[in-house]
C-alpha cells in the first residue's frame, strides 16, 4: 500500500513558479527526489539554474526557466518551455508570491499593484495558460499558495489579505472547473513559514515573535511534506484546503 512517505512521482511533469526561494524551491527538491522533472521558473535566472544543476547533480531531471508571472507573454513562454521540454503538465504549483505589511492610509500604492499583479493576476494568469494541458493529461494535481491571511486579516494586511482571499476564491472556481476533469485543486494555507518573504515583504523586527512567542515556525521543507502527503492520496480523494500553522502560532 502506498503511504504518504511513499508518493512515487515517477513519469510526472511539474510546473512551479517562484521556484528560486523558500517554498517554491523546497518543493521543487521534494517532488524531484520522488521522481518527477520540473519545471523551475522564477526572474532570478541564476537561482533557477543553481537549483536545476543541484537537482541534476542528485540524479533528477530540472529545466530553468527565467519568467515573470505579471506578463503574459512570459507565463505563455514558461509553459511552452516546459511541454517543449518534457512533454505536458501533471503538477501545476502557482507559488509565485510576495508580501507587503502596512496600514492602508500609510501603503506605497506601487507597492500594492506589484503585489496584487503578482500574487492574483500572475496566479491567474500561470492557470490560464497550464491549465489546458494539466487537463490534457486525463488527472493531475494544482497546489494553490494562499496563506492563513487567506483566512484571518492581520493588522496591516489589507492588501495581502485581499490578494490571499481572492486566491481562495480563484481555487474555488478552479476546482469547480476541473474537478470533474479528474484534476485536483488544493489551497495551501500556511501560517508563518521562515523563507526570504519575511525581507522582501519588510516585517518589522519582533513581529514574528509577537505570533510565535518562543515556538519555531514552518520551514519550508515542512510545506514540501504535506504536497507529497496530499500528492500520495488515492486520485478519488482530494484535500481542497489546507490551513498549516505552526504549532506555536496563536494569531493571525
Ligand atoms: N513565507 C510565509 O510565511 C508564507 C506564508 C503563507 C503563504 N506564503 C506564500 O507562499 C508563496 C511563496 O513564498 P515564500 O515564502 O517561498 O517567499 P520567497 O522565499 O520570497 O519566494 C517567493 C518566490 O516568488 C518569486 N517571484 C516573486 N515575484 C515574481 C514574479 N513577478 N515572477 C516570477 N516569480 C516571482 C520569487 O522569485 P524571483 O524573485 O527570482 O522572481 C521567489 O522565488 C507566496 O505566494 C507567499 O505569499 C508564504
Amino acid at each position: 500500500m502506498t503511504t504518504p512517505q511513499q508518493a512515487d512521482l515517477q513519469g510526472k511533469v511539474a510546473l512551479i513558479t517562484g521556484a528560486s526561494s523558500g517554498i517554491g524551491a523546497a518543493l521543487a527538491r521534494a517532488l524531484a527526489g520522488r521522481g518527477a522533472q520540473v519545471a523551475l521558473a522564477a526572474r532570478r535566472t541564476e537561482r533557477v539554474h543553481d537549483l536545476a544543476n543541484e537537482i541534476g547533480q542528485n540524479g533528477g531531471q530540472a529545466l530553468a526557466i527565467t519568467a515573470d508571472v505579471r506578463d503574459e507573454d512570459s507565463v505563455k513562454a514558461m509553459v511552452q518551455a516546459t511541454v517543449d521540454r518534457f512533454g505536458g503538465i501533471d503538477i501545476l504549483i502557482p507559488n509565485a508570491g510576495l508580501g507587503y505589511r502596512a496600514s492602508i492610509v500609510e501603503s506605497d500604492t506601487q507597492r500594492w499593484k506589484t503585489m496584487l499583479d503578482t500574487n492574483v493576476f500572475g496566479v491567474l494568469l500561470t492557470l490560464k495558460y497550464a491549465i489546458p494541458h494539466v487537463v490534457a493529461r486525463g488527472r493531475g494535481d494544482v497546489f494553490l499558495l494562499s496563506s492563513v491571511a487567506g483566512r484571518v486579516v492581520a493588522t496591516g494586511g489589507a492588501g495581502y489579505s485581499a490578494t490571499k482571499f481572492a486566491v481562495n476564491a480563484i481555487g474555488e472556481a478552479l476546482r469547480q472547473e476541473v474537478s470533474r476533469k479528474g484534476v485536483r485543486v488544493t489551497l495551501l494555507e500556511p501560517g508563518v513559514v521562515v523563507t526570504e518573504f519575511q525581507q522582501v515583504a519588510d516585517y518589522p523586527p519582533g513581529i514574528i515573535e509577537s505570533w510565535l512567542g518562543e515556538h519555531p515556525p514552518i520551514q519550508p521543507e515542512d510545506i514540501a511534506q504535506a504536497v507529497l502527503a496530499v500528492l500520495a492520496l488515492p486520485p478519488h480523494v482530494v484535500v481542497n484546503e489546507l490551513l498549516i500553522r505552526p504549532t506555536g502560532q496563536v494569531s493571525p
